[in-house]
């Protein structure tokens, strides 16, 4: 029996096919985004049925487009500290202020209680990750947006396919950032992609595009006009070609990813672990234990990956300060997140629990 890993993307001929297609085509990248890129961006609105995608060329790049559309600086950006540092890094790279707010402990999502103490006459955005896809409470977060006059952009990097209160995720917040790095739900080489759901779709929609190509506006023929700094942030084909075919296997891939985090829900005899959600897309399953070095020295050993997701962000260097989160740092030390991707085997789940239980 081979190692078991930790992420480990699903691929076919569809996807080799397509790879293939896209060599032979020899137009393998446009800022304008025309092409697989263009397609695309309409299939994921479909589905997730919001009012506008623009992607990108990964989950961080969709986090500083989406923070540029609002002007941060120097004011308070509010999310979690338990997450992948590019969620606070883009608050930084437009001027704005990480506010960083303790999570739920059942959920390991920013707490919405919590959100209301921290509120400033300097809150501009409210920025939630939905931790290993399962959903943020939108409804409370929401509520306090709108009361406050607050955006809210939502860090979905883990939540391709996942649901709140039955519609998907990206048809909620004002911008909503996901990522297609290839340890993700839908996997590419690298991509990302921004949702928009807010009133004036329209102009953000044309804004973000500018952006992701250097600023270049107003295009026709040779001729184009550069009003606003910009970035190469633009989505290239083999990324959108392989997107597509992904997309068509999202439905049954996330299905078989409930289906493990609901047996792991069930047999793996810790009190403190992920909770069972349809709605969720299970990018991992977390579970949280004491002795975490040796737990995971062992299950190596065993030939079972793990990993640590995530060392909280306000435990860096960069962002060390005297804010104390306690229920974070508890679960920075604890947390252990295990394999729920579909190459996962009957006997290979068998002995992730088996092991686990051997071991906590
Ligand atoms: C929560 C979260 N936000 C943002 C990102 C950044 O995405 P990418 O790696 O595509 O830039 C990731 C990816 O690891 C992530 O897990």
């Amino acid at each position: 029996m081979g190692r078991i890993k930790l992420f480990d993307p699903i691929t076919d001929n569809c996807e080799k096919n397509a790879i293939n297609r896209v060599l032979e085509s020899k137009f393998w990248a446009s800022g304008a985004g025309n092409g697989e890129v263009k397609k695309f961006e309409g299939k994921f609105l479909k589905y997730i049925n919001s009012k506008s995608c623009v992607a990108v060329n990964s989950g961080t790049a969709a986090l500083n487009l989406a923070l540029s559309i609002y002007d941060i600086k120097n004011k308070e950006v509010i999310l979690p500290s338990l997450s992948f540092v590019a969620t606070a890094n883009a608050i930084i790279e437009n001027g704005g202020i990480p506010k960083f707010v303790d999570i739920d402990e059942k959920t390991l999502c920013i707490d919405p209680k919590k959100i209301l103490n921290s509120i400033s006459n300097k809150t501009k955005i409210i920025l939630p990750v939905h931790f290993g896809g399962f959903s943020s409470n939108l409804t409370e977060i929401t509520k306090i947006c709108k009361k406050n006059k607050i955006n809210l952009i939502e860090d979905a990097a883990h939540s391709t396919g996942a649901r709140y209160k039955n519609k998907k995720i990206g048809s909620h917040g004002d911008l909503v950032c996901f990522s297609f790095h290839p340890v993700k739900n839908l996997a590419m080489p690298t991509g990302g992609l921004i949702s928009i759901n807010s009133k004036n779709y329209k102009k953000i929609e044309k804004i973000l595009k500018e952006k992701r190509w250097c600023g270049i506006t107003n295009r026709n023929g040779v001729n184009y006009d550069v009003k606003n700094i910009g970035w190469n942030y633009y989505m290239n084909e083999f990324s959108a070609a392989i997107g597509l075919e992904q997309l068509k296997k999202l439905n049954h891939t996330n299905n078989v990813r409930k289906e493990i985090a609901k047996t792991y829900s069930k047999k793996i005899l810790i009190e403190k672990k992920m909770l069972f959600d349809n709605e969720c897309s299970y990018h991992f399953y977390w579970i949280r234990v004491k002795n975490r070095d040796e737990f995971r020295e062992k299950l190596l050993k065993k030939g079972i990956e793990t990993g640590i997701h995530y060392k909280p962000i306000h435990t860096f260097s960069l962002y060390k300060s005297k804010i104390k989160l306690p229920i974070t740092e508890k679960v920075g030390k604890e947390i252990v997140t295990l394999p729920t991707h579909p190459n996962i085997t009957k006997q290979d789940l068998e002995k992730v629990i088996k092991t686990v239980n051997k071991f906590i």
